[in-house]
């Protein structure tokens, strides 16, 4: 498996295992809809290649991800079900193999909800949470409007969706959305160790038990990301998230007194 050309996303396979790296740290790691594809293509070429077993995907010691790049966001909108940021949430909440994730820093936005898709989840103790998406007047994808109120209970999840509230590695441990906190300098080796250990079980026992899993979910899961995805779409262009991404921008905060 090859990298792509920007080096925005690092993929490397070794011993069975596909360790994506998400590598744009100068902009704390936010994602365009070029990385989206890189994401999405290397999922799918894990997914179809028999000698990978497990996949890792992981960021900086300082950053997992800030999230949609929300500029790129402006210039190319994710306005069609292909779009490369749709083939990412498909193929990763779809996908059969076992997901481990190391996640240190700031988790914005996708870079919480993609989370909700892996199987291991490995954090440092400087890792912040957050999904952010009325702050910027759209509202929750990837399934998180399913998956964080199942995962958090309804209240909880309303103070990470509705005020947007970051949450610290301590409250993802104490609500099960991460496996364990340990230093960042030592979240990436863990991860790696983990799937190594998944690596040498049988794969199809693997496969099964995930789909097992996960079967009660699934199609709820899908016809949610579709959902979400279809208002994700239309918010983007209406005022509200025209305002929030100005103000990001421009380095101001959003003024909603009119939406
Ligand atoms: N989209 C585009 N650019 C982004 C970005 C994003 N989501 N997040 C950060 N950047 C850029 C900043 O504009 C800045 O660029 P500049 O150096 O050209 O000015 C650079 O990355 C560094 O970001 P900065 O905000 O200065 O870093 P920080 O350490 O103070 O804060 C974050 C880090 C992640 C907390 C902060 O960048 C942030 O909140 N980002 C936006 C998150 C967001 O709303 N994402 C969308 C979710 S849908």
């Amino acid at each position: 498996m090859t990298t792509p050309d920007n080096q925005d996303i690092l993929i490397h396979t070794e011993a069975a295992v596909t360790t994506i790296t998400i590598n744009r740290v100068d902009k704390k790691n936010s994602i365009t809809s070029v990385m989206y594809a890189a994401l999405a293509d290397a999922l799918d070429s894990a997914s179809r290649d028999a000698a990978v077993r497990v996949v890792v995907i992981q960021g900086h010691e300082t950053i997992f991800s800030a999230g949609n790049d929300i500029r790129d966001f402006l210039d190319v909108p994710p306005d069609h079900a292909d779009a490369p940021v749709f083939r990412f949430m498909r193929g990763i909440s779809t996908f059969a193999k076992p997901i481990v994730a190391s996640v240190c820093g700031p988790a914005v936005g996708i870079g919480t909800t993609l989370l909700l898709h892996c199987d291991l989840v490995y954090a440092g103790d400087n890792a912040a949470f957050s999904m952010p998406f009325v702050n910027l007047g759209i509202c929750p994808e990837a399934g998180s409007s399913l998956l964080v109120p199942q995962l958090m209970g309804h209240q909880r999840a309303a103070e990470a969706l509705l005020l947007g509230e970051p949450f610290m590695a301590e409250t993802a441990l104490e609500v099960g959305l991460i496996n364990r906190i340990v230093p960042p300098s030592e979240a990436n080796a863990l991860a790696q160790r983990q799937a190594q250990k998944l690596a040498a079980k049988p794969l199809s026992s693997l496969i099964e038990t995930k789909r097992l899993m996960k079967k009660g979910n699934a199609a709820v899961v899908a016809e949610r990301i579709e959902e979400e995805g279809a208002s994700f779409g239309r918010m983007l262009s209406e005022p509200a998230a025209r305002e929030a991404f100005s103000a990001f921008m421009e380095k101001r905060k959003p003024d909603f007194s009119q939406v």
